[in-house]
């Protein structure tokens, strides 16, 4: 689910900021990170209810699931989950269900385990792939929690998601980087640590998806996701934009992407903390004028970084979640993924049923993962992708902008880690050729039916708290019409849940 992607990076930020004393960063001058935020990852995944049983998918001396005796690059299967309420006369066929393994192009030995829902409406529907962020968390958490075709009952039986996202389009879950939910390695190598491992693997994947799936092909293709995949979105939605026209290979027709509850733009977003828990009176105006103080070392520290630093970002992420940590300080118990809420004990988002769920031998069995462990979220794969952090991620979208490609910006108001107030600064700071215009353009609501209560109560994972709005925004955004009023070629289109 997306909530728990955007809700581990947010959490892991928040104990790793308690943790980073300015002792840390003046003694350890080499920065080493290795155990530090691991034990801290650990911690949180606990608070998530998430119990991993291993850090990462990593496979020693075992054959592979799948894929060992095979060629080919991509091994799938239709299936049907058992369990599944008022599924009567429904076959496997109809369903139009698949899970499998793609084996990347660009590694050692590493498997990127997806699943493929055809759309219950037109199999002409756009093709949309959802990544959960994290980083390190799988996909499935947004599937089951937030926008898939089911979610889970209290007795474990799966129940039809009237908002599933398959209502309007054809939609993909990966698990990904490798080491995440069921996707694995072998070789430790294959972990990846920057956007240019994570979106090359996607881009590949992409390909052998399409050819396996030629008919699918033609379709509009959409890039979604949440929290950390703020950073993922715009790095993948580049690399396919780069791969069309340097025309690599299948020719993929990407129309737009959207980032829920993200985080793109470090400078914008992390001065933004102290003045939305102003406004949402987490904080009071002198805490939040001595908080402040911390953003000009914060700033200078993540030009450093800029787009491709290394010791550098390391810096600006301690040094930046200082404020952060302040903030959550002064705050006291509250779920920093959604604000309204107390975090309380180790239940603040409970998503065990998750894994309870996807432990069952006959679900094992069904989607073809054997006996792999499904990691929820890895400590492993987080940690490898600290130095990724504090990049900045807007540079690349200005260019796919001028092209054509759309961008959708959604952000639940009560989130506090990925604020909607820190989104829509960098959207409005983003220079391109249209930023005078989008920039003057009157603020409209997001009305479903009439009605705009829909959209306002939601924290981080948007289609979890509203999930008919959700789906609507999804709907619309494709059509080219997200308010009406607005005109449809409007290119960037910002709609603050
Ligand atoms: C499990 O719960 C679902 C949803 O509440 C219900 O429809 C179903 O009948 C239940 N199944 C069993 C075996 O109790
Ligand atoms: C809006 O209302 C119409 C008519 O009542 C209904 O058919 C439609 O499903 C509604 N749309 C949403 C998104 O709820």
């Amino acid at each position: 689910m997306a909530k728990s992607s955007l809700i581990i990076i947010c959490v892991f930020v928040f104990s790793v900021i308690f943790s980073s004393s300015s002792a840390f960063l003046v003694e350890d001058r080499n920065l080493k990170v290795s155990n530090f935020p691991s034990v801290h990852a650990k911690k949180l995944i606990r608070e998530l209810n998430l119990f991993p049983k291993e850090e990462v998918n990593i496979i020693d001396g075992r054959d592979s699931p799948v894929l060992a005796a095979t060629e080919k690059t991509i091994v799938e299967k239709r299936f049907k989950f058992p369990n599944l309420v008022e599924s009567g006369g429904v076959s496997v066929e109809d369903l139009g269900h698949h899970a499998g393994y793609y084996k990347i192009a660009n590694s050692h030995d590493a498997r990127m385990f997806y699943f493929f829902f055809e759309s219950r409406n037109s199999k002409k529907d756009p093709v949309v792939i959802w990544l959960t962020g994290g980083p390190g968390c799988s996909s499935e958490l947004a599937m089951f929690y937030e926008n898939g075709p089911f979610s889970i009952a209290k007795n474990l039986s799966l129940v039809w998601n009237e908002h599933g996202w398959d209502q309007a389009s054809n939609l993909l879950y990966v698990d990904q980087p490798t080491g995440t939910g069921f996707s694995y390695s072998s070789d430790r190598r294959d972990i990846r640590h920057s956007e240019d491992g994570v979106s090359n693997d996607l881009y590949d994947f992409l390909q052998a998806f399409f050819k396996e799936h030629p008919q699918f092909a033609k379709n509009d293709f959409y890039i979604t996701g949440e929290s950390y995949a703020g950073h993922y979105i715009p790095a993948f939605a580049s690399r396919v934009h780069r791969g069309n026209k340097a025309k690599e290979g299948i020719h993929i027709n990407l129309k737009g992407f959207a980032i829920g509850n993200g985080l793109t733009d470090p400078a914008h977003q992390y001065k933004a903390y102290p003045d939305y828990a102003l406004d949402m009176g987490l904080i009071k105006q002198s805490e939040h004028d001595r908080i402040s103080k911390v953003i000009p070392l914060c700033e200078t520290a993540i030009k450093l970084c800029g787009t491709d630093g290394t010791l550098s970002c390391m810096a600006s992420y301690f040094v930046c979640n200082a404020i952060f940590s302040s903030i959550m300080a002064h705050a006291g118990d509250i779920n920093y993924y959604d604000i309204r809420k107390k975090c309380e004990g180790s239940l603040c988002y409970d998503f065990s049923n998750m894994e309870k769920f996807l432990n069952q031998k006959p679900v094992r069995d069904a989607i073809g993962v054997g006996d792999l462990d499904f990691v929820s979220c890895s400590p492993t794969v987080y940690q490898a992708m600290l130095v990724d952090w504090m990049r900045n991620l807007e540079v690349g979208i200005p260019t796919l902008l001028e092209d054509g490609v759309k961008l959708l910006v959604y952000a639940g108001e009560y989130d506090l880690i990925c604020n909607w107030l820190g989104n829509s600064r960098w959207v409005h700071a983003m220079e391109w050729s249209g930023q005078k215009e989008f920039v003057a353009s009157p603020e409209v609501s997001f009305a479903v039916n009439g009605s705009d209560a829909g959209v306002h109560n939601a924290g981080h994972m948007v289609p979890m708290d509203q999930p008919k709005a959700a789906l609507e925004m999804l709907r619309r955004w494709m059509q080219g019409s997200l308010a009406e009023e607005v005109p449809a070629d409007s290119e960037n289109l910002v709609a603050e849940m």
